[in-house]
């Protein structure tokens, strides 16, 4: 058994908990809670499950004394220095905030990380849905190909009930144009996807030369309210943005996002939701992956499109633990773990 910590309970953390709780190989041994009103509290109240005798604190000392196996970082921002700490004491992590490579963290972080993670023997793996596993995805499926001229792989999501408006606050969402933040210098949740990039060209063996991103922004036609977060009329309320790895004087792989908190934006924008994957090579691959409520009676926990979407953001980080702790010390990505996915999780029904 690896013992885990969890940090934090909020969209992905909730969904994280339950699945460390649920698994064969993992023990639940402590749990960070940034909200005072969680602080006391038992694990599984806070993930809606039965007791678990674990109860969340705020008390970072008291969870690195614990010595775990490993930390489940789920907090709203990746926070370098914490997680170097939790490194160098020798617990390994697994985070969704901002890592895949760490290529483009502010500089001397990536430094930082890595000199905690040798000293500790730890490493450090970071994965959610996307950025993540649907690079990881699109990166495999190259490999039916003889030759790639480019590829292009989009997530397309209604994000009208993702209730994180520490998310939306921080790219700029609900204010007027001109207050957004893409840029990865001054936005700490872009700067993964540029990594997305690394991790494909990586795949087919190739050093990217350059970056660039298109950012287009849409706005509410009227007054929304979420219930969780206001987006008045004629504020950001939705987004679509291309990152581009150049090689060759080309632009060779782009990843896209589109994010919108109603259908009736302006501008629309057409597109099918979900991950579409085109590969343009010999032969050519086109692909899509779609998140969907469980048809057999018994198996769903969840059945809102935007819960499922967050199940499926923590779980390729919950899945890496136990191969992230046998990992060599440093950070590590996909290509240096065995192929895995969700071991002993086979349901009835
Ligand atoms: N790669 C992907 O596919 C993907 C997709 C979605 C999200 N993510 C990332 O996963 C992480 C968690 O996302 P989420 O949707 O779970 O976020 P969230 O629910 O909005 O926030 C996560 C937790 O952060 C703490 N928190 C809230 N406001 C805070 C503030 N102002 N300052 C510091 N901490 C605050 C709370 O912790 P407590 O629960 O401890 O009170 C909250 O539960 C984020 O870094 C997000 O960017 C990745």
């Amino acid at each position: 058994m690896y013992r885990v910590v969890q940090w934090s309970t909020g969209n992905v953390g909730r969904r994280s908990l339950r699945a460390i709780v649920g698994h064969p190989e993992l023990e639940l041994v402590g749990l960070y809670a940034h909200g005072e009103d969680k602080r006391g509290r038992d694990a599984g109240e806070l993930a809606g499950i039965g007791a678990t005798g674990v109860r969340a604190t705020g008390d970072v000392e008291e969870l690195l004394g614990l010595g775990a196996d490993c930390l489940c970082f789920n907090g709203l921002f990746s926070d370098t220095e914490l997680l170097a700490r939790f490194l160098e004491s020798g617990t390994n992590v697994v985070t969704t905030a901002a890592f895949l490579t760490a290529n483009h963290l502010p500089p001397g972080e990536r430094e930082r990380l890595v000199e905690a993670a040798g000293r500790g023997g730890a490493s450090l793996f970071g994965s959610g849905i996307n950025p993540g596993f649907m690079d990881m995805i699109t990166a495999a499926l190259t490999g039916v190909c003889e030759r790639v001229h480019s590829l292009r792989m989009t997530e397309n999501v209604d994000c009208s009930s993702y209730a994180s408006p520490g998310t939306w606050e921080h790219l700029g969402w609900g204010r007027p144009l001109g207050q957004q933040r893409i840029d990865p210098s001054s936005n700490a949740m872009t700067g993964s996807f540029y990594d997305g990039l690394d991790l494909i060209a990586g795949v087919l063996g190739v050093e990217l030369e350059d970056y660039a991103n298109e950012t287009e922004f849409a706005l509410a036609t009227r007054d929304l309210d979420l219930g969780w977060m206001a987006f008045p009329k004629g504020t950001v309320a939705g987004q679509r943005t291309t990152f581009a790895g150049i090689f060759d004087g080309r632009r060779v792989i782009e990843l896209g996002v589109v994010w919108t908190m109603a259908d009736d934006l302006e501008p629309q924008w057409p597109g099918t939701r979900g991950y579409s994957i085109e590969i343009d090579g010999e032969p050519g691959v086109r692909a899509s992956v779609e998140i969907r409520p469980s048809a057999v009676d018994g198996v769903a926990l969840e059945s809102d499109h935007m819960d499922l979407v967050m199940v499926a953001t923590a779980l390729p980080a919950v899945h890496a633990i136990p191969h992230v702790c046998r990992a060599r010390p440093g950070i590590v990505g996909y290509r240096d773990l065995p192929l895995f996915g969700a071991a002993q999780s086979l349901s009835g029904g």
